[in-house]
């Protein structure tokens, strides 16, 4: 049985293209897209740091530069703050500059989501490591990771979360197979990527959290492409299943897809609506356009 060890590293890939944002994704990252003031990619390595993690990399590409001057240090304006005496704001951007050292990887080429992740295999080496996609954020107040985590000690092996997704959705998801051990825990048999509705082995979609024991790395480098002419991280777990178990969470939170249009909408409107300062404006706009 695999030594159990700390997840202590995670991989974010942040390198795809973000198509689905065009036309304001060919000079921004779809992962700095904003949620009122902080860019979707921000809360994702918030939750990484909040399930304990301390060492992070994230899989960049082609124009995505903006991601690394994001997290930052940022003296110039940390000293204008600083003369204004404007703490409240100094503090936020302060935040930023206290998260753990970030490293980057370029993907150099867009070859899918699977291939991104074997970028990180210098990095991460021969111990467990956590995967959280750069457009999902999951709040909850034990982050999603750190409920994988949870998972990943009792088992010692991979873990993805996974949620229910409506029918017409499965061919957007990599979609398990699997026998329920608890009401919340399936013991993965299969994982198919993006399946026609018909086809699906079920309506359990994995979303953007993982965790993976290392041996993963030598799946991807083993995988074909797949839909999408791409190198898919679901195909890389099918092999994985061959020797190793794979268990399948159904986690504890409400997810956002900002990867999405509606979703990005939506995460917008219920961040503002539990936001203190806008709440209130926020919901009586609502209301009067309801009513409207
Ligand atoms: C990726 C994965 C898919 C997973 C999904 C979760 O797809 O390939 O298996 O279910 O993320 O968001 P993408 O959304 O990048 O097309």
């Amino acid at each position: 049985m695999r030594k159990k060890q700390n997840i202590h590293k995670a991989v974010i890939p942040a390198a795809g293209l973000g198509t689905r944002f065009l036309p304001v994704t060919k000079s921004m990252p779809k992962e700095m897209l904003p949620i009122i003031d902080k860019p979707v990619i921000h809360y994702v390595v918030e939750e990484a740091v909040k399930s304990g993690i301390d060492d992070i990399i994230i899989i960049t590409g082609r124009g995505k530069r903006a991601i690394e001057d994001y997290f930052d240090a940022a003296p110039e304006l940390e000293m204008r703050l600083k003369d204004q005496h404007n703490d409240t704001t100094l503090n936020r951007l302060r935040e930023i500059a206290d998260f753990p050292t970030i490293h980057y990887v370029r993907q150099k080429e867009p070859n899918g989501l699977g291939d991104a992740i074997l970028r990180a295999e210098n990095h991460i080496g021969n111990e467990p490591f956590a995967v959280l996609l750069g457009d999902d954020i999951i709040t909850n107040s034990k982050p999603c990771t750190a409920q994988l985590m949870t998972v990943y000690s009792r088992f010692t092996s991979s873990v993805i979360s996974i949620e229910h997704v409506p029918r017409e959705k499965v061919c957007s998801y990599g979609i398990i197979k699997g026998n329920a051990i608890e009401p919340d825990l399936v013991r993965v048999e299969d994982i198919v990527e993006k399946p026609e509705p018909d086809k699906a082995p079920s309506d359990m979609g994995a979303v953007g959290r993982y965790i993976f024991v290392p041996e993963i790395f030598d799946c991807l480098k083993n995988t074909n492409r797949g839909v999408g002419n791409e190198i898919q991280l679901t195909d890389a777990i099918k092999l994985l299943l061959k020797d190793h178990p794979v268990y399948a969470y159904q986690f504890e939170g409400k997810r956002y897809d900002t990867g999405d249009k509606l979703g990005y909408i939506e995460t917008i409107i219920d961040f503002a609506l539990r936001d203190p300062h806008l709440n209130k404006a926020m919901m009586e706009y609502l209301q009067k356009r309801i009513c409207s």
